[in-house]
């Protein structure tokens, strides 16, 4: 592919407003993912969650200091308006691999560092020209599941974990996200949790799926010991492999997949920046 790429999209159809005029009146937003290898963007109708623009991707900059990547991030927005998808008051969320406080990543596990403390979100909107609201990666994937997939209309307790570079948590309490969790840091064997058993440590480790169901089978104990979820949903890349591992991951709670595997973040942020932190009642 080349290095600025227009991706289909494996989730529902979008909208077309030229033949459903409900779409043309929902609040947008755009969504913006910034990934260890990928920085994403898309508009997302925020009442259906559907993309309503191309998905548009490049390269995740190297290193990816705050500025490369706000320039990368620029681009790409630049090719939605280019594209005539944008108007100039759609709000944009972009989530980031990192704890956010006012505006701020504060810790930045797997991505330059240089993140830390960099007044990201204002460097955004002075590039974007519009307001921007920062959120968590896995954040972002557990509002986008709540409104619109596996964590939707679920009471109690839900966990979310995403598995890849790093391992993120979103925890839902009655469709309510309480933010920051990162769970991937909780100790076990005496390291972060995500240097053992995320998906990119697994493959470091060169370990199999059987072992690493096992590890990650401890793990989640680990997890159930303290919150006791209703379910356990996982997203991130190795989600997709669950055909290779389920039969030997153990958890209390049930298990099941994430709906979005590649548009969570997106469509998360896009939700993030219209002001839903919670579930739709409806
Ligand atoms: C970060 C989290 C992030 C996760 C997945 C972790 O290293 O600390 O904030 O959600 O990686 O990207």
């Amino acid at each position: 592919m080349s290095e600025t790429d227009v991706l289909p999209s494996a989730e529902p159809a979008s909208a077309d407003p030229s033949t459903d005029p409900s779409a043309a009146a929902h609040a947008r937003a755009i969504g913006i993912d910034v990934g260890g290898t990928g920085v994403k963007a898309a508009v997302v109708d925020l009442v259906t969650g559907e993309l309503v623009s191309p998905r548009i991707r490049e390269k995740t900059p190297q290193p990816a200091t705050p500025e490369a990547v706000i320039e990368t991030v620029g681009r790409i927005v630049d090719r939605l308006a280019e594209g005539g998808h944008l108007d100039p008051t759609m709000p944009a969320g972009a989530g980031l691999p990192g704890v956010v406080k006012r505006g701020r990543l504060v810790t930045a596990a797997n991505i330059d560092k240089g993140w830390v403390d960099y007044a990201a979100q204002e460097a955004l909107e002075a590039r974007l020209g519009r307001p921007v609201r920062l959120i968590n990666d896995a954040d972002a994937a557990g509002l986008a599941e709540v409104a619109f997939g596996a964590a939707k209309g679920v009471p109690g307790t839900v966990l979310l974990l995403t598995i890849g570079t790093g391992i993120g948590s979103a925890l839902l309490i009655d469709g309510k996200l309480l933010d920051s969790t990162e769970f991937g840091h909780v100790p076990y064997r005496r390291k972060d949790a995500e240097l053992w058993i995320s998906g990119a440590a697994r493959e470091r480790r060169a370990i199999g799926w059987r072992r690493w169901a096992g590890e990650f089978s401890e793990y989640l104990a680990l997890l159930e010991k303290w919150f006791w979820p209703d379910l356990i949903i996982l997203g991130g890349g190795v989600s997709k492999e669950y055909a290779k591992y389920g039969k030997w991951l153990k958890s209390r709670a049930p298990q099941v997949t994430a709906r979005f595997l590649n548009t969570s973040g997106i469509i998360g942020a896009a939700l993030a920046a219209g002001g839903h932190e919670e579930a739709p009642t409806d």
